[in-house]
């Protein structure tokens, strides 16, 4: 083949053009961020140093949320900044102050990041509710707010308390076996349990045995591709692992497919033996009340259109309802049970927390070889009663927090700090906006000595160990586990009944103390703790919490 001149300048154009689009592109990048509060930035490199000194810093599987205070510590810098990683990265703005914070989840609600978005898309299904936006989000989370209301929630507390039962039966058996173990892979086999039961009335079982969907899920969760800000080794495990995503997909939503069809059999045959309207809104599965709200829209609208659903599970809320089991076993069940393995490590950690825990205890459910399950069964209300140890549980989730928020800017959306001059704006449009709240939460303003694990912070004022902390200054929106807004967390009233019920019901027997293998990287330590939250789907112990568990 001959080349013509014309040709040849084409092909060797090309590459010109390349290099002039990139470095066009890196010029536009990197000028998008002057003026803006942000570390040192290279013209070039922009901030793909820092994130080189992070990785440096932290140990390889650190959670990228412990880099932002570090930044921020490190570069003096305010409330919220900027961080530029193009091209390897993103551009963020990192918002590590309540009040900013505020502005992009309640003020303006900023849509969910792309970054997560697709994550969440292949793991749960593009139905999930995490991701979803607009009309389609609001008509599912309406759907499902009743099912998650406390009030119906404290109908479903006896189930907690067979689950936290069985998880006593095991860690007897551990402290019998005098073995190391992990406290996560026990924590999350029991909320999973719990899980199940709440959302979708199955008993998974999967503390005593292995479930199909859990087994199935949990393989699933570890496919995930992992992706951390300025580290794209990550996309190269997504296409790597596409097609066993997609089997595994499809097994699996085979499986929770035919549990939904289980439960609304049962449900079927109950409505039929079922008289009054009162009883019928009894001990409802979450997935149950979303369906009562479904049926009730259909026949609203079948009056119109005149169309029966009276065969089996409407087919559209049955695909929708997998994918949102999905997204509950996925949200309800590693976050919790994280909270519940770095609670026991903190109070082996805490002895004189551990025994104000026990007092409160004997105190509220009577001495521990009473039978407090079957009290917490009958007065459910009780559990309402243990002031100290919700501290405890919300202190746990100020320190190792295990989710939190990233949105996308918008350019109706900018933000401002109270605090200076007011009528100076700050773009976010074209930058993931990351809420990080485990910044937020090592604030000195809000929790005065921030690394010190300090129930008492949360206590009000009249309860007898009210503490010695300045509670005025603490802003009200500082401690956000599960965000605020619109898009906070659906489950968080379950989140903080789940694991006072478990706990109340075990940390009296049992003491359970970290055994980490020798350190051999002097990074490995966070804070001081050898368990630091490690990228797992959420922010989840190092190594799965290992350790042994004595009856005290
Ligand atoms: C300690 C436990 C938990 C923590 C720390 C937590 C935290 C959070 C956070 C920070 C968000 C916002 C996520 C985002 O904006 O991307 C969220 C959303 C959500 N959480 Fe939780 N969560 C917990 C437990 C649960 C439980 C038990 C469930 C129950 C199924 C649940 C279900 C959800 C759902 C469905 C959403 C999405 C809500 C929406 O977009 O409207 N979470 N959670
Ligand atoms: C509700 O009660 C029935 C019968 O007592 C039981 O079989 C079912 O598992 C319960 N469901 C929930 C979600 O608690
Ligand atoms: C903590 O919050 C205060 C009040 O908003 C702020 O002035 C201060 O800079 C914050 N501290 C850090 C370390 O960011």
């Amino acid at each position: 083949m001959k080349v013509s001149t014309g040709n040849l300048i084409v092909y060797l154009s090309l590459p010109v053009l390349l290099v002039l689009y990139f470095a066009t592109r890196l010029f536009e990048m990197r000028r998008k961020m002057r003026g803006l509060p942000k570390p040192p930035h290279h013209p070039i490199l922009g901030h793909l140093l820092i994130a080189r000194d992070c990785v440096n810093t932290f140990p390889p599987d650190a959670h990228a949320q412990v880099f932002g205070d570090y930044i921020r510590r490190k570069y003096n810098l305010g409330k919220f900044f900027y961080l530029d990683f193009w091209p390897f990265g993103d551009q963020f703005l990192y918002i590590a102050d309540p009040d900013i914070a505020n502005q992009v989840t309640v003020g303006s609600s900023l849509r969910k990041s792309p970054l997560l978005g697709a994550y969440l898309d292949i793991l749960l299904g593009n139905q999930n509710m995490l991701g979803l936006e607009g009309a389609a989000w609001k008509l599912v989370r309406s759907m499902f707010n009743p099912g998650f209301a406390s009030g119906h929630l404290m109908t479903l507390v006896p189930y907690i308390v067979d689950a936290a039962v069985v998880f006593g039966d095991v860690l007897r058996e551990k402290a019998e076996a005098g073995e190391v173990f992990e406290m996560e892979e026990i924590a999350t086999r029991l909320t999973v349990d719990v899980i199940g039961k709440v959302t979708l009335d199955v008993d998974l079982n999967s503390q005593r045995s292995e479930h199909r969907i859990v087994t199935a899920f949990r393989k699933r969760v570890a496919m995930m591709p992992v992706t951390r800000p300025a580290d794209p080794s990550g996309l190269l495990t997504k296409y790597i692992n596409a097609p066993w995503l997609w089997y595994n997909g499809r097994k699996l939503d085979r499986y929770i497919g035919e549990a939904l069809d289980q439960t609304y059999a049962k449900r079927s045959a109950d409505e039929k033996s079922r008289t009054s309207e009162d009883s019928k809104k009894k001990n409802r599965s979450v997935i149950g009340l979303a369906l009562d709200t479904y049926e009730q829209e259909i026949q609203d609208s079948s009056k119109n259109h005149g169309s029966s659903t009276k065969e089996g599970m409407d087919p559209a809320f049955r695909s929708h309802a997998v994918d949102q089991m999905k997204t509950f076993i996925f949200a309800g069940h590693d976050t919790t049970s994280s909270t519940i393995a770095w609670v026991f490590y903190l109070l082996h950690q805490h002895p004189d927390v551990h025994a104000k825990v026990v007092e409160e205890l004997d105190h509220v459910l009577g001495p521990k070889t009473s039978n407090p399950a079957d009290k917490i069964r009958a007065e459910t209300y009780l559990i309402n009663r243990l002031p100290y140890l919700n501290a405890v549980i919300k202190e746990t989730l100020r320190l190792f927090t295990p989710a939190s928020t990233i949105r996308y800017g918008d350019p109706t959306v900018t933000i401002t700090d109270p605090d200076h001059d007011p009528s100076q704006t700050y773009p976010t449009a074209n930058f993931h906006v990351w809420v990080i709240a485990h910044a937020i939460h090592r604030n000195e303003t809000y929790f005065p000595n921030p690394r010190a694990f300090i129930p008492e912070r949360h206590l009000d004022d009249h309860h007898p160990s009210a503490t010695p902390f300045p509670h005025a200054k603490q802003h009200k929106d500082a401690l956000r586990p599960f965000e605020r807004g619109p898009r906070n967390c659906i489950g968080q009233e379950l989140a903080m009944i789940e694991p006072r019920v478990i706990l109340a019901l075990t940390v009296r027997e049992f003491d359970f103390e970290a055994v980490y293998p020798e350190l051999k990287d002097p990074r490995e330590v966070i804070e001081g703790h050898r368990c630091y939250p490690v990228l797992k789907g959420s922010a989840k112990p190092k190594g799965g919490l290992p350790g042994r568990v004595t009856v005290r």
